[in-house]
This record gives C-alpha cells, structure tokens and sequence, in this order.
C-alpha cells in the first residue's frame, strides 16, 4: 500500500517539453509582470487589508514585507517547477511529480480553498463594495440581505460598534424562529459568474491589461488622495498600557493578521503557467513574478501606511470596503463612488480566474482517476468543463450562506500557505538538472554551511535583542498556547532543515521558502488549525475511498 501512496508521475521527458515549447512566444517582461499584479490585487488589497489594518495596528506593515518576501521566495519555486513540468494542474501536479500520489491529492485538496473557498471571500468583498456603491446612488439594500448570519451574529457577541451589522441582526424578519440574514449580492454575483464561465467566456491579454491599468489607477489614486488625510499621531496610536505604539497590539497582534495579509499576495503562482509562452523566460519569468511582487509590497505598504494614517487602526473593526470607507468617513462622496466602482469591477476579474481556475484543477485530478470522470465532461456545445464548473460555483454559492469572512479568510490562508511550503519543500526533493538553454532555472545556491548558518545567526540574534523570548516559549500558561506550541514547532523544523541541508547539500532558495511560509504558519490560531485538520481529514477519507482504488498509477502499476 505504501508503494502506491508515495507513487510518483514520471516527470515529463525532454520531448514533453520540446512539445510544450511550440507555444507561442509572445510574453515580455512587461506583460508578465502584469499578469502578476492582475491576480495579486484583488479583495485582499480592497477588503481585507481593512481587518488586518485593524488587528495589527499601522505595524501591519512589517507583515506585508516578511510576507512578500516569502511569496517571493515559492515564486521562485513555482517559476522552477512550471519550467520543468509543463503540465497542467499547477502545485497538485507539481507534488504528484516530487512527493508522490497522496501528498498531490493533499495538495489538490488544499488548493481547493485557495481557488473556491477564496473566492467565497472575494464575493463577499465584492458585495460589501456594490452595496457601498449603491448607497450613494441612494439605492439601499436592507442590512439583512447584505452581511452575512455570522457576521452578524458575531457582532452582537462582541458587541461591536460596528452599525450595519448590529442593523442586521436587530432588523432581520424573523421564520420559523431563524432570523432571515444572508448576503444576497455575493449570491447573485456568483451564480453570475458561473454562468459565465459556464458558456465560456475568455479573459484576453487585452482585458486583463485594462484590469491592471484600473486596479493601479484606483490604488494610487487612493494613496495620493488618502494620503492628504493623514495625521501622523494616528501610526502611533495609544495601546492598553497607555503607551502610545506602532504596533500597538503587540507584534502578536500584527501576526495575528496574517490570514489577511497573505491573502493580498495570493494569485502570483497563477503566472507560473506562462513559463513556455514567455521569449526568454529563464530572464524573464522570475522579473515579471518579483517585480509584481514587489510593485504589490510597495502598493500594500503605502496603502496600509494610508489608512493606518488616516483613521485610528480601531475605526476599521468589520469594515468590508476599507478603501472607499476612509473617503465615507472624509465626506469624501466622489472618492467613495470612483473607488467602489472601480472596485466592483476589479473584483469581478478575480472571481472569473478563480472560477475558471478551479475546474481546471479538477479535471486534471479527474484524468488521474482521483475524482469521477464527471469532472472530465467537456460541454459539446461550449467546450467548457461543464460539471466541473457547476460543482465550483456550488461549493463557492452555497456556504456564502452559512459562513462569514473571516473564516473563509482564515481557511483560504492556512490551506494555500500550506500548499506553498509543500510546493518549496518538493523542489528539495526533484533531481537537480542540467540548464537547458532557453529555460528558467532556479539557481542552485548550496545551502550546506548557509542555511544552517543563517539559522544559528538567527537564533542568536533574537536571543539578543529578546533575552525572554525563548524561555517564554516554554512556558505554557494562559489560554491560548497556539503561538508557542507552533513556535515551538516551527524551530524544531528549522533545526531538522538545517540537519538536511548539511548532510545533502540542499539547495538555499527553496530551503528559504519553506522556512518563510512555514514561519507565516506560526500566525494562526487554534481554531484555524482545528478547521483545517479536519478538512484534511476528510480529504484523507474520500482518497481512502475513492481516489486510492482507482488510481491511474495504480492501474498501471497493476497492469
Ligand atoms: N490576492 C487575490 C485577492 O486579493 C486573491 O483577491
């Protein structure tokens, strides 16, 4: 049995890839680097940077670097394995190739919330900035009918100070004793988009450009006139000492905004896929994902510096469409309209690419005979995955009803940071090769005496400037041990990675990876962890019953 789970897929032979290569050249650096900032920036930068402002205070910043610097890195990773691997099925094949059959349909699983539960959350954002829009055209939809139950409900728990929602709950009809609460936006706009895709609607270069140039556009337009509002007393809020603080939550309250802040990064490894299509992609691939990683940071940085700036970090609590609310708050009417319509639209790209992405997924775990063959049916009339598609816009439509952001955030963040690492340890594990002219190769940067080095300098370090900070790892008292124990975890993975790098000579940029990633880990909560187990879990049991039997590897091996 063992034999079978760990079973790899060949990798793909040097005519695959000369096959491959007949795609046509067209991509510069510039076009790719586009692509990048069109699957970056999206509800991460229009909503969820509001919560994460919120949670982390204006030293939410510091996160967005350590986190663009991790993204980076698997970029890295993604660029190498897309050169080497040019099938479709992006991180799920890349895994069946390196780690074997159980981890790649872990993996497929995983990215089964960054692409459909994410965009759970990007409907709701879409939602919070088309009701924002409709408002100041004087069109009101009830409260009731545009925030989710949860949402609501948490609201009333926490006592937030949060009006619309606290509307929601007080002024819901009310049958059979369950209060009538539900996001009625988010619903239409996805089965929208379902139908969308369903009869196949095709995002061109040229869109995609408008979409880059609309996004940047609002952004900077955000920045510059956000950045007239600002009161440098607000990135120096009082904390609850009384001292007033730059991350005045502590930098346990600036990780605990990680689910939000990586969520703004998500969608690099979506331009991965365009290793054969780019004229010099060994140059150009890994420019086009840094330089859109890096425009994004700065974006990010600037933007968190803008509304931390002007508005309290606290005035930011449940607020869904931060970019338009800060020009709300201003009396700023046309800044409101122009950045939640501008918003609408960007978001609209996102859900289509991620809708389309995830069919796309599936077929690929389909024709290995992990999923039913349903998910290979191809309309005879539209050419699309047309089970597939449904089955996406119904994993995607039906738990807006039953969910709430933040925990399709929390979801969608931990699962797809957990394929990331997955995707940079893999690289650890294929055979170096020899350069191919014309094609991307991770430089190889023998971590044997580096990566250990740069671990000890590190412990040193914070040793030095924190003299509690590991004595406090172990000691376990309060209530909440999640960020010790994961701590606590995470150094132990650090030794163990150090240990291997030595003995194997590993290669340093996916060793870097896979300690930034799983470093971004050690920012989730209990719950979060819990969830996400269980998930797995399952996925576990329908492999067990289903994919396990009826493997294509399998078959073949028993042929
Ligand atoms: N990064 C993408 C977004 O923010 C997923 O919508």
């Amino acid at each position: 049995m063992s034999g079978s789970l760990f079973r790899k897929k060949p990798l793909p032979s040097q005519s695959d890839a000369i096959h491959h290569t007949k795609l046509h050249k067209v991509l510069n650096v510039r076009d790719l680097t586009a692509l990048g900032i069109a699957a970056i920036i999206g509800a991460g930068s229009f909503s969820s940077l509001g919560e994460a402002c919120f949670k982390g205070g204006p030293g939410v910043v510091i996160l967005f670097v350590i986190t663009g610097i991790a993204c980076g890195f698997t970029a890295l990773c993604y660029a190498e394995f897309a050169s080497r691997i040019p099938l479709s099925g992006s991180a799920y094949t890349y895994a069946y190739v390196s780690f074997g059959e159980l981890a790649a349909w872990i993996i497929g699983w995983a990215l089964l919330m960054e692409y459909s539960i994410g965009n759970i959350y990007v409907a709701f954002s879409w939602s919070d900035y088309f009701t924002s829009l409709l408002e100041r055209v004087h069109i009101h939809i009830p409260d009731y009918l545009s925030c989710s139950y949860m949402e609501a409900q948490k609201a009333i728990l926490n006592h937030s100070n949060n009006q619309e929602l606290i509307n929601a709950w007080n002024g819901a009809p009310v049958i059979g004793g369950l209060k009538i609460i539900f996001d009625l936006p988010a619903i239409i706009i996805n089965i929208l988009i379902t139908l969308l895709v369903y009869i196949g609607v095709k995002e061109s270069k040229n869109f995609s450009n408008i979409m880059v140039a609309l996004k940047l556009f609002v952004v900077l337009l955000v920045i510059i006139v956000g950045a007239m509002y600002l009161n440098t007393a607000n990135w120096f809020p009082i904390n609850e000492s009384g001292v007033s603080a730059f991350m005045p939550n502590g930098f346990t309250g600036v990780m605990s905004a990680v689910s939000g802040v990586f969520f703004a990064y998500i969608g690099f490894d979506a331009i991965s896929v365009f290793a054969e299509e780019s004229k010099d992609p060994q140059k150009d691939l890994p420019r086009g994902m840094i330089y859109s990683l890096v425009i994004c940071t700065v974006i990010y940085i600037l933007l968190a510096l803008v509304l931390t700036g002007a508005l309290n970090y606290k005035q930011f609590d449940g607020i869904g469409d931060p970019l338009a609310y800060i020009f709300e708050v201003k009396n700023n009417a046309w800044m409101q309209l122009i950045v939640s319509f501008i918003a609408v639209v960007a978001m609209t790209s996102v859900l289509l690419v991620f809708q389309m992405g995830q069919p796309r997924i599936w077929l690929s775990m389909s024709r290995d005979g992990l999923l039913p063959e349903a998910f290979q049916r191809i309309h005879p009339k539209f050419l699309t995955p047309s089970f597939a598609t449904i089955v996406t816009g119904l994993v995607v439509g039906v738990p807006i009803l039953f969910t709430d952001k933040t925990f399709v955030l929390d979801f969608t963040s931990i699962a797809t940071i957990f394929a990331f690492v997955l995707v940079c340890g893999g690289i650890l594990l294929i055979p170096r090769k020899e350069k191919i002219s014309g094609r991307f190769q991770l430089t190889y940067i023998n971590g044997k005496y580096l990566f250990p080095l740069l671990v000890m300098v590190t412990f040193f370090l914070i040793s030095f400037l924190f003299p509690d900070y590991f004595k406090n790892l172990m000691v376990f008292n309060g209530v909440d041990q999640t960020i010790k124990i994961s701590s606590l975890i995470y150094w132990i993975l650090l030794i163990v990675m150090a240990f291997f790098a030595f003995m194997r000579d590993l290669s340093l940029i996916p060793l870097l990876g896979v300690s930034s990633c799983a470093y971004l880990l050690t920012g989730m909560t209990a719950s979060n962890w819990a969830w996400f187990s269980s998930w797995l879990l399952v996925g576990l049991m329908v492999y067990f019953l289903y994919g396990y039997k009826r493997s294509k590897l399998r078959e073949m091996d028993n042929d």
